[in-house]
């Protein structure tokens, strides 16, 4: 085994608090929704029982009316913020009390697919049915114009943190109530890595919002104080409903057939509203104002993930592409430089994260661009290279930023962008 190969492995293991993985020790001491989806792709290299244990561990804490939380507090920490007091959603084990990406569908299937596609087996069948239960939530709750696309209510939901796709729609949120509390992440590392004061305090404010509705997710979709179309998790939720969809036609779940193929139909159709043809990709738009955000992310790639696109727009988004990759040392940025508020080291706003360019990658390869899928493959294998098994990756100088060791990060190394690579 290679040298990287066995660090990315000492990580996961290092990470394993038994059953699950924090996604990094110290900055994130508990279990994350898609962390946990990605670090089972990476636990799968080596070691499939305890990757199909990580989703199951998180399965475990979904909600009765089928939201898959974003965290799992399976033990207390007092090194984050907001922990399960603040949260306070009364759940045993207590959880936060919204979602996140729903990628979990797309990498059950990968699991199953690699050992065989066994229509009979068991924890595929499990997970599945969780799965479904999540999707239909979303479908429930999430969709207020009846479209297809996912709105999201917090933008810790997006997983993109501090996206500038926020900036509008979090500027409109009242802070006034707030009152104090210690922030925690700036404690573990670099405070220019993270969200500003003043946007954390608009992400405290809008979780208080869904605290003081007792959770009510009806209530916190019709009146909170942040409604956006995402555009990140709509393609993820797309393509994780054709690949539930397969494992349906697998076990013969007639009537979720076809209840599936009418919702893909369905967002196949409403992805256009998300389609700005001024920039000449697919972004987020605010429910509220209509406004597109008009920025071009790595999430608007995932067009190519969900295959979503005429061939003109598909040529747009590889112009696109082709623009970021002349000012971008490395692929992916999370934004492209020069956007508003672009900063190669703060999160969201410009680093590179591997779980994404691995989706994008990943959908370049089903839509027959294997060089821009590669270039982004080797790109991302050179930042662990030179850097190290890093939260995220200034796509300027390669360097990492936010904690080390990360667990989604040695994950994708070992389930993608490391595979023959002489490390
Ligand atoms: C954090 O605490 O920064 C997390 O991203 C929230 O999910």
């Amino acid at each position: 085994m290679t040298g990287l190969n066995a660090r990315a492995q000492e990580i996961l293991r290092r990470n394993d608090r038994g059953g699950y993985t924090v996604p990094t020790h110290g900055l994130y001491p508990y279990q994350w929704n898609w962390d946990s989806a990605f670090v089972a792709l990476g636990f799968a290299e080596f070691d499939r029982d305890r990757a199909w244990r990580e989703i199951e561990t998180l399965i475990s804490a979904q909600w009765e009316d089928g939201m898959i939380p974003h965290i799992v507090f399976h033990q207390e920490d007092p090194g984050y913020f907001p922990g399960p007091s603040v949260w306070a959603t009364g759940k045993t084990p207590p959880t936060s009390g919204i979602t996140q990406p729903p990628v979990l569908a797309s990498i059950v299937r990968s699991l199953w697919e690699t050992e065989g596609a066994d229509p009979a087996c068991p924890r595929m069948a499990a997970l599945y049915a969780a799965c479904l239960r999540s999707h239909r939530w979303f479908h429930q709750y999430r969709d207020p114009l009846g479209n297809g696309l996912v709105m999201v209510t917090h933008n810790w939901e997006t997983g993109r943190d501090n996206s500038s796709e926020w900036d509008d729609a979090l500027a409109r949120v009242d802070t006034s109530g707030v009152g104090t509390y210690q922030r925690r992440d700036t404690g573990h590392v670099d405070a220019a890595m993270r969200p500003t004061q003043q946007e954390y305090d608009r992400y405290v404010a809008i979780l208080q919002f869904g605290r003081n509705t007792g959770w009510n997710h009806r209530e916190i979709a019709d009146k909170g104080p942040f409604r956006v179309l995402d555009v990140g998790m709509s393609m993820e939720l797309l393509r994780a409903n054709r690949d539930l969809l397969v494992m349906a036609q697998a076990l013969g779940d007639q009537p979720t057939i076809a209840e599936l193929e009418a919702r893909i139909a369905l967002s196949y159709q409403g992805m256009d509203w998300l389609w700005n043809d001024e920039v000449g990709a697919y972004c987020s738009r605010d429910v509220t104002t209509g406004e597109s955000s008009g920025l071009v992310t790595n999430a608007s790639f995932l067009a190519f993930y969900a295959d979503v696109g005429s061939p003109a727009q598909g040529a747009r988004l590889i112009e696109a592409l082709a623009r970021i990759r002349t000012s971008a040392r490395y692929l992916l940025p999370s934004l492209e430089a020069g956007s508003r508020d672009y900063d190669h080291k703060r999160y969201w706003r410009g680093p590179i994260w591997l779980v994404v360019s691995y989706m994008v990658a990943q959908g370049l390869v089903e839509q027959g661009h294997l060089d821009w899928a590669e270039q982004i493959r080797t790109d991302s294998a050179a930042l662990i290279e030179t850097s190290g098994f890093y939260e995220s990756f200034s796509p300027e100088t390669g360097q990492g930023s936010g904690g080390p060791d990360f667990s989604w990060t040695a994950a994708m190394w070992l389930a993608w962008c490391g595979k023959g690579r002489a490390a």
